[in-house]
């Protein structure tokens, strides 16, 4: 374990932020961006979409990812994506045939009252036409296609709609969870990407929570391809010794729906390649 989480663990003190007092969405959006923006004040904006690459601190790795992403290794994955779009006619389901919307997802659906996300209207689309559903929803073929269907949106910014009473519920419980201590470790993911960000953690930086969710998928070497947004999220409970959640369970949902509103106004960059 690296010396300065030992630290933290056995003092069994953090110092950092807590979760603000609840003054609505609109205030958390702010409060979130400002931070990172006073805390990196030679950042450009979009340029927090790099993930943990936008750091100074990364700043050899983001060399390397520049490099690998001039022949971007996923790029077979989303070809297979494209071609299961296509042979299924996926884009027949989404308005602009599944172009420049992913901006808006997670989105809650007032007829299902849940928060849907791509991988679940994807799944939705297919069961419409009489097709099974993709089983496994954190890589494989579900992947592809929501980093496919992503990529028809890619530079477009983020935007969610928050306004319905029962929307800001879902929010409310992705916002605990964000902030809530859990794990042997007992770290919620605001200490590691907003507390302790741009700090070493093995072989690791611990990126910035702004810019969270919008490369997924992602490739990774250490996942041998693609990976959706709810296997990070695994892996990072994971990474404090807490129990990870199934894709697409309600708590993996609404924590996507909190974590991207948190990321208004960036360009989405998926699909990207991460360490
Ligand atoms: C003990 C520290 C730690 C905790 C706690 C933690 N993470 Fe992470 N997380 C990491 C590390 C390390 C990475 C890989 C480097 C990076 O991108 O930050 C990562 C990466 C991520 C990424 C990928 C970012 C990208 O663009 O590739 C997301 C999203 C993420 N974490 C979300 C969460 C969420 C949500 C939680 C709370 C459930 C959480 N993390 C808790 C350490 C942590």
């Amino acid at each position: 374990m690296h010396k300065w989480l030992k630290a933290v663990v056995l003092l069994g003190v953090l110092t950092g932020l807590q979760l603000p007092a609840q003054a609505g969405p609109a205030e958390d959006l702010r409060a979130f961006q400002d931070y990172f923006r006073k805390k990196f004040p030679d950042i450009p904006f979009d340029e927090f979409s790099n993930g943990v690459y936008a750091l100074p601190q990364a700043k050899d790795a983001r060399e390397q990812w520049q490099q690998v992403m001039r022949m971007p290794p996923y790029e077979i994955a989303l070809e297979k994506g494209k071609e299961f779009w296509d042979q299924n006619s996926l884009g027949s389901c989404f308005k602009n045939g599944g172009r420049n919307i992913a901006q808006h997802y997670p989105y809650w659906d007032k007829r299902t009252h849940m928060v849907r996300t791509i991988e679940l209207d994807i799944n939705e689309c297919l069961r419409r036409k009489g097709k099974d559903p993709i089983e496994d929803l954190k890589q494989g073929t579900m992947a592809q296609v929501a980093a496919y269907m992503k990529s028809l949106s890619r530079g477009q910014r983020i935007k969610i709609d928050i306004s319905d009473p029962d929307a800001l519920e879902a929010y409310d419980e992705g916002r605990r969870f964000y902030w809530a201590k859990r794990g042997q470790l007992n770290f919620s993911c605001a200490d590691c990407h907003v507390t302790y960000v741009g700090k070493q953690l093995g072989g690791d930086i611990l990126g910035p929570g702004l810019g969270h969710t919008v490369g997924f998928p992602v490739y990774r070497a250490e996942w041998g391809g693609l990976g959706t947004l709810h296997r990070r999220y695994a892996t990072c409970n994971l990474q404090v010794r807490a129990a990870p959640f199934v894709p697409q369970s309600r708590q993996y949902r609404n924590l996507e729906f909190y974590e991207t509103y948190l990321q208004q106004g960036l360009p989405l960059a998926a699909p990207s390649q991460r360490r």
